[in-house]
């Protein structure tokens, strides 16, 4: 068995990708989103494959939520040893268009949501031998500013400064801090947008000579991505990787 993982948003897309890929790998898998369906089925796949898996709604814009999943997952698999900071959120549209609930909807989720799961999965981290990590998926909108998803980028900015200063703070505790930075990859993530908040928001890049952010290129698949990130993973970990940086 390699360990003992939690993902965050492995209802759907990369998430889920990344638990059938880890599960592959031996790893026991925690699996949080809000639709605990889709985790059951994944759950069946993955014990399917040999090891162990815990199926239970997270909602990470409700701290309780966060605090009842992550002593659900300890007292069901034991300690986590990787934590994917997975699940996410964007709602396009001019910031000025934005209603406030828009704007918090993103940040909650993105930011404070991820930041309190990340502080309840550490608090049971001990100054021992154990080998820890915790992946924090981002965007290249971290880095290229995107007008019409600005929370957005914003979440993933501040979010990528947190695992910088973590990867200081965690040294002590054994604990390897990898940042994902991704282009555009092949998920249900832009089917919630909203068609004519889409559309305004490809025309602007357009009138101001913003090219796509998949730079005319194929989406990458989530299988794709979810095998990389599991490659940084492998026994020994390199603990000088700092942040893959995945673009199509
Ligand atoms: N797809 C891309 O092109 C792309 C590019 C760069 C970065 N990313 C990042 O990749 C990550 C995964 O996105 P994806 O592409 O796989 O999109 P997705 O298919 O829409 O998956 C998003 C996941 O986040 C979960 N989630 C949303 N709100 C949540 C909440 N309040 N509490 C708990 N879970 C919540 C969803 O589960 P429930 O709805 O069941 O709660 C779902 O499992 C995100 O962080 C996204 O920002 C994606």
């Amino acid at each position: 068995m390699a360990g003992v993982a939690l993902v965050s948003g492995a209802s759907s897309g990369l998430g889920r990708s990344i638990a059938l890929e880890l599960a592959d790998r031996g790893w026991d898998v925690a699996l949080g989103a809000r639709r605990v369906e889709r985790l059951e089925d994944l759950a069946k796949q993955i014990e399917a494959k040999g090891v162990r898996a815990y199926a239970q709604s997270l909602d990470l814009r409700s701290a309780p939520s966060i605090d009842g999943f992550v002593a659900g997952v300890s007292n069901a698999l034991g300690p986590v040893e990787l934590l994917v900071n997975n699940a996410g959120i964007a709602i396009p549209g001019a910031f000025s268009e934005q209603s406030v609930e828009e704007i918090r909807t993103v940040i909650e989720t993105n930011l404070t949501g991820t930041l309190l799961l990340t502080h309840a999965v550490i608090g049971g981290w001990e100054g021992d031998e154990t080998r820890r990590t915790i992946i924090f998926i981002s965007s290249s909108q971290a880095v290229d500013t995107t007008p019409h998803l600005l929370p957005y980028g914003a979440s993933k900015l501040a979010v990528e400064y947190v695992a910088d200063g973590l990867r200081s703070e965690l040294r002590a505790l054994n604990a390897h801090v990898l940042t994902v930075r991704l282009g555009v990859v092949e998920t249900p993530f832009r089917s919630a947008f909203e068609k004519g908040r889409a559309l305004a928001m490809v025309k602007f890049w357009q009138e101001v000579g913003m090219g796509s952010p998949n730079r005319g290129g194929d989406r990458m698949a989530p299988e794709q991505v979810a095998r990389a990130i599991a490659e940084c993973l492998v026994k020994p970990m390199n603990p000088f990787v700092e942040l893959l940086d995945l673009r199509n």
